[in-house]
């Protein structure tokens, strides 16, 4: 991402099968824009195995992976690039904790879900793993920059 400001730091957040199912994407799209971060890339899929397997190639030794990679292929998830001002911590605490029982009420996850296997929604967790998720996903084709104009707050920075 060289060259961008810190103010076009970008997460890659993706609506979970069980999500899109329950259709909560709305609802997590509400969330972001109202926070003031701003959409520059989007799309509904069928995850790929390939891709699913790169994403969670750190846990691949985990007992829960094959559940895991099911569920991710159990239906389309909405995956989606947002861009901001510290949006990858700022996601993280919208998104909450892993566990839905630790999540706070407010949260994604402590509003929406009850069980760590079913948590509705993915954000990257570091600067550095959300350059990497963000190319695994996408083409930097599919990826938009537009002029958020005066009306936003992520220039008030
Ligand atoms: P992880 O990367 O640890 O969490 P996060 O999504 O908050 O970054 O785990 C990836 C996903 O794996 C997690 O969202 C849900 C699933 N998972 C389980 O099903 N069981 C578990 O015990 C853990 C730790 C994760």
């Amino acid at each position: 991402m060289g060259g961008l400001t810190r103010t076009q730091e970008r997460t890659l957040i993706a609506v979970k099968p069980d999500g899109v199912q329950r259709r909560l994407v709305g609802d997590v799209i509400r969330r972001f824009e109202r926070r003031g971060f701003k959409l520059v890339g989007m799309k509904l899929l069928q995850a790929p195995e390939k891709v699913l397997a790169e994403h969670y190639h750190d846990l691949k030794k985990k007992p829960f992976y094959p559940n895991l990679i099911n569920y991710m292929s159990s239906g389309p998830v909405v995956a989606m690039v947002w861009e901001g001002y510290n949006v990858v911590r700022t996601s993280r605490a919208m998104v909450g904790d892993t566990d839905s029982a630790e999540a706070a009420p407010g949260t994604i996850r402590g509003d929406f879900s009850v069980h760590i296997s079913r948590n509705v929604v993915h954000a990257s967790d570091s600067v550095e793993v959300a350059q990497r998720e963000i190319s695994l996903w996408f083409h930097s084709s599919e990826l938009v920059d537009w002029d958020c104009g005066s009306h936003s707050s992520l220039y008030h920075v």
